[in-house]
Parts: C-alpha cells; sequence; structure tokens
C-alpha cells in the first residue's frame, strides 16, 4: 500500500513539483493544504488534479487551534507522512506530537548551520563557502530534528542569494522525493538525534 502523503505549502511549490514528479507506488500525495491563498504551489497541485485546502490563520483564534485543524484534515485524509515544502509558519507542540516522527521539512543549509527563515542570504553574508541542503524529522525546535539527508553546495564568489537558492533548490529536488521513499518503504530509524536508513529489502 503506498504511502499517504500530505504536503504543507505557502509559497511557489518547486519542491512539491519535484515531489509529484518523482511520485512511484512507494507514494502518493493525498493532500496539499497552503497557508496562503495565492501559492502557486496551489497551482501545481491543481494541474496535477490533487486535492488543495488552504486554511487561514486568521480565521483562527490561536496558532494551536490553526494547527489544530491542519491536522484535523490531513487525518481525515490518512495522511501517514506530513512534508513540509516551503511552509512558512512553526508549527505548535501539540501539532508536532500529534505527528511525532512522521513530519519531515526540507531546509536550505547544511544544518544546524544557518537556520531560521533567510538561511540562503545568511550564508553569503557570513562568507560561508560551502552550504547545501538538510532534509529532517521535525521536532519541537526550528529546523532542529533527525537529520535524514544532507547534501553539500558550493557557494561561488559571485553568488547572489537567487543564484544560490537555484543551486540548491536543484539539490532540493532530488533529496525530497528520496527521503519519502525511504520513508514509505519503512527505512528510516530514529534513535534519539541519530537517524539510521536501513538497507533495501528489496
Ligand atoms: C526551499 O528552498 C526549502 O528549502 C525552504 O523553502 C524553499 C521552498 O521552495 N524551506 P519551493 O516553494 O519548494 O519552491
Amino acid at each position: 500500500m503506498s504511502l499517504r502523503v500530505g504536503v504543507l505549502v505557502s509559497g511557489s511549490g518547486t519542491n512539491l513539483q519535484a515531489i509529484l514528479d518523482a511520485a512511484t507506488s512507494v507514494y502518493e500525495v493525498a493532500i496539499v493544504m497552503s497557508n496562503k491563498p495565492d501559492a502557486f504551489a496551489l497551482k501545481r497541485a491543481e494541474a496535477a488534479g490533487l486535492k488543495t485546502l488552504v486554511l487561514l490563520p486568521a480565521d483562527f483564534s490561536t496558532r494551536e487551534a490553526f494547527d489544530d485543524a491542519v491536522a484535523d484534515a490531513l487525518e481525515a485524509e490518512r495522511v501517514a507522512l506530513v512534508c513540509l515544502a516551503g511552509y512558512m509558519r512553526i508549527l505548535s507542540a501539540g501539532f508536532v506530537k500529534r505527528f511525532e516522527n512522521r513530519i519531515l521539512n526540507i531546509h536550505p543549509s547544511l544544518l544546524p548551520a544557518f537556520v531560521g527563515g533567510h538561511a540562503v542570504r545568511d550564508v553569503l553574508e557570513w562568507g560561508a563557502r560551502v552550504t547545501g541542503s538538510t532534509v529532517h524529522i521535525v521536532d519541537d525546535e526550528l529546523d532542529h530534528g533527525p537529520i535524514v539527508l544532507q547534501e553539500a553546495v558550493d557557494v561561488f564568489p559571485d553568488d547572489t542569494e537567487e543564484t544560490l537558492h537555484e543551486r540548491i533548490k536543484a539539490v532540493e529536488h532530488r533529496l525530497y522525493p528520496a527521503a519519502i521513499r525511504l520513508f514509505g518503504e519503512g527505512r528510516i530509524r530514529v534513535e534519539g538525534r541519530r537517524v539510521t536508513i536501513l538497507p533495501d529489502a528489496g
């Protein structure tokens, strides 16, 4: 049975597109949810014939109430894995608990370096020579949970935020579907901070 994935987005959705393009019998995207009604990612989801849902944080009295509604919608679709793909919100502890060890995020740096919402800009400002992309399991702290996959990307002297982010995204578009496939194949074992990738049984 294929893994039912829920993807949370806020923006352009190139990672969502890569996840959709790489889908095999191992996983399927059951629902795409956004907190931004104008996210281009929603257009990509619609073009792929997927179910979409927009929930607006302003319609809820607290962050917890909003996150509960998101979690309810994901559970109604029998989602087994939640993938954050450019989702620009910090999840509440209650949400993380409901999907414990079943939430993945992709972050455009080599964590734990350069956490936060401007990682690519921060790398350039810092003058780092190497950065990259990280797929990690989401825990209670921002950009913090156990690392599943990680790949380095060189920073070039003439890089702008756009050119560097573009090269990082090219890596992300391979890494994220690969991590989801591993999850779907049951090959990710988490012990504390350490993630073991189990060998391919087939
Ligand atoms: C990606 O770089 C991802 O690492 C970060 O947000 C960006 C989302 O891009 N969390 P997209 O919406 O998938 O194009």
